[in-house]
């Protein structure tokens, strides 16, 4: 890490919008002065423009009880109405929401009516199952416009769904079901992954079916969606066919207003302990920022852009980007399947050229695997449609975004470095792309009517120049209202830390250059950014734990060229397990059953076993020394050991 902040320092390219994008851009330096003039008025204005209010809300912010905000609080809408049927009825029913690509090559061209019309039946289906107002649903889902017609239809309810990431166990699902509670699980018999079908149904069965004595199930229903044609397990009167009730069902269904702050979804994350947190968003506050930040950091034309963010809308970034923020825009954008090599390495490349991609948002990590490709890989297709990139997820290297701009963006395109996180909603620090000069690896500047610093421990502003803990200082409209039923690990874990500020702390470590922009340094507490995705050591050292053969374990994450970072375990085998086992293998084990335990982006990269664990006296693992030895550095500052011995004992056990 270090050596990578030595490098950001020394970068000061700077890239001004061409004039030929000024000329079109959407955006001006007058959305700053408005939002200084009056942060509130500013963020009222946005949603009247951007939203329908079924009931226009009077009061723009309740902030009477910090650390809960509410958001236009007396107005009504509904979440759905304003993504579907309110661009049918302008007109625009014609224009297409989705291009959908599946992995193996078929694809769908899916306007705003039909969208509407499927959404319309979704609610209606969901309506029989049993699905009302507040009701959990869960959705575990590939990249199919199915997917979004699932969460558009559970908002239309106001109902509020939890999406899982298809990539999770059935551990995991089992633990996010029944954490909401869900009432309904929607979901596919499998999709398409690499080539080959993937199955999901089997992980719900199993994460319905394997329970302990006296464990409530709350699932009622399973609407399955047939995609992968694999065989499976039908459960009668729980499982529905989404092909036979779907299309039987009415395609009138009347969207009814909910309050600004009836909640819209749950999405847990990885936080600093074992079990994730359900990060509960609510619906006019967060469809405004989420409109917001996709019209202007995009600086979207939604008669001509042709949109596509490639994030699974298992994250954040699918709720936000993929499928809230365009539809409330009424844009057009691609949604696929797949993974981006399959069938060949140049698959996203040939769909950008397809549909003629105009804006591109995707992740560092993404951008390093095509660069050790080779730039011959995109250079064989037209992407001159490119005229806006996007990056979110990590921190990306002046490097990766140089060859971004060159290769994917023809060196016209420019590139938005967008830091945000589960939490916040929508995108908080962005250049606007008509407006900002660009550097490149830094985030730059929070959006107009965004309040962000940098401050050190203490909470004090640490001034251009230098580095410290990132801060939101005001409340902003798609922020998190709390943790799904505990109130008390919210303020913990956003809160506590500035509280006589009243700042919300981020995790994440930045510094502020010479004029004022912002460079985000990677996250300061036990959370991973693997590929883009966040992990907590905490939850894969439970995991490992949890298999026989391990006494302790301690994760850390290691910087990779790649992945930006990895997982690497350290673990101490049993003695009674080492007597019955040979230990020859045994990484590899346990590597898998990460895997198989939490989901594949969890597995650890390495798995050492070890004799001993570096802890201080109070017993404590020092990660940061095993950082060292992961990174394969000098083992730093080791006089707060119990046993001062023991890194050397660790790092010739690692070599
Ligand atoms: C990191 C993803 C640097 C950061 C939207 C944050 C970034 C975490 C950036 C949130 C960026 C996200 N530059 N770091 N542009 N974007 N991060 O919740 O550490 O999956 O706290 O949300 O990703 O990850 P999450």
């Amino acid at each position: 890490m270090s050596s990578q902040i030595d490098h950001l320092l020394d970068e000061t390219r700077k890239f001004p919008p061409s004039e030929d994008f000024v000329a079109q851009t959407i955006s001006s330096p007058e959305l700053y002065e408005r939002a200084a003039a009056d942060r509130e008025a500013f963020w009222g204005e946005q949603s009247r423009e951007l939203l329908h209010w079924h009931k226009p809300f009077t009061r723009v912010l309740d902030w009477s009880a910090p650390p809960f905000a509410k958001w236009f609080d007396d107005g009504e809408l509904n979440v759905a109405y304003n993504c579907l049927d309110r661009h049918v009825e302008a007109g625009n029913g014609d224009r297409v929401a989705l291009h959908w690509e599946g992995e193996p090559g078929d694809s769908r061209t899916i306007t705003y009516a039909e969208l509407t019309d499927e959404v319309k039946r979704v609610a209606n289906v969901l309506t029989d199952l049993g699905v009302g107002h507040g009701d959990r649903v869960a959705i575990y889902l590939p990249m199919i416009p199915e997917a979004i017609a699932s969460m558009l239809a559970v908002a239309r309810l106001g109902a509020i769904h939890s999406v899982v990431f298809g990539g999770f166990s059935a551990d995991s699902l089992r633990a996010r079901i029944d954490d909401a509670g869900a009432k309904v699980v929607i979901t596919a018999d499998g999709g398409y992954r690499k080539g080959r079908v993937s199955a999901l149904k089997p992980a719900v069965d199993q994460a319905l079916s394997d329970r302990g004595d006296g464990e409530q199930q709350t699932v009622e229903h399973v609407l399955v969606v047939q995609r992968g044609g694999n065989d499976v397990d039908w459960v009668e009167g729980r499982d529905v066919w989404w092909h036979e009730a779907v299309p039987a069902a009415s395609a009138e269904h009347t969207a009814q207003a909910f309050p600004s702050e009836n909640p819209l979804y749950i999405l847990y994350t990885s936080g600093t302990t074992g079990k994730p947190k359900g990060i509960l968003h609510t619906s006019g506050g967060y469809l405004t920022q989420a409109a917001y930040s996709h019209k202007y950091v995009f600086d979207l034309h939604p008669e001509t852009d042709v949109f596509w963010c490639t994030a699974d809308i298992g994250w954040v970034t699918g709720h936000s980007y993929v499928a809230y923020g365009p539809l409330a825009n009424g844009a057009t954008q691609v949604l696929y399947e797949g993974t981006p090599d399959s069938p060949h390495p140049g698959r996203w490349w040939e769909i950008i050229e397809k549909y003629k991609v105009s804006i591109f948002y995707t992740a560092p990590t993404a951008i390093r695997s095509f660069m050790k490709i080779g730039r011959a890989v995109p250079q064989k297709f037209d992407l001159s449609s490119l005229r806006l990139l996007g990056s979110v997820g990590e921190p990306i290297n002046p490097e990766a975004w140089m060859w971004y701009r060159e290769v994917i963006g023809g060196n016209k395109a420019p590139i938005v470095d967008t830091w945000w996180q589960t939490e916040t909603g929508a995108i908080m620090v962005s250049a606007l792309p008509g407006v900002t000069a660009t550097k490149p690896g830094s985030a730059q500047v929070p959006l107009p009517g965004i309040s962000i610093d940098v401050v050190d421990e203490q909470g004090a502003e640490v001034g251009n120049g230098n580095g410290g803990l990132l801060v939101i200082t005001e409340p902003w409209p798609s922020m998190l209202r709390g943790i799904w039923g505990d109130p008390e690990r919210y303020k913990e874990t956003y809160w506590e830390k500035f509280e006589d500020q009243g700042y919300y702390f981020a995790g994440d470590g930045a510094r502020l250059d010479e004029d004022g922009d912002l460079w985000l340094l990677g996250r300061v507490d036990d959370v991973m950014n693997v590929s883009g995705h966040r992990l907590s050591t905490a939850e894969i050292e439970s995991s490992l734990v949890a298999h026989e053969a391990t006494a302790e374990a301690a994760v850390v994450g290691a910087s990779d060229e790649t992945t930006g970072q990895a997982v690497v375990a350290f673990v101490i085998v049993k003695e009674s397990y080492l007597a019955e086992h040979d230990p020859a293998g045994l990484a590899q084990l346990l590597r898998l059953w990460v895997g198989e335990q939490i989901g594949a982006i969890a597995r650890p990269r390495d798995v050492y076993i070890v004799g001993e664990l570096p802890k201080t006296r109070s017993g404590k693992i020092m990660r940061r020394l095993l950082r060292d030895v992961a990174e394969g550095r000098e083992v730093g500052d080791t006089t707060t050991l119990a046993d001062t011995a023991v890194m050397s004992i660790i790092s010739a056990q690692v070599k």
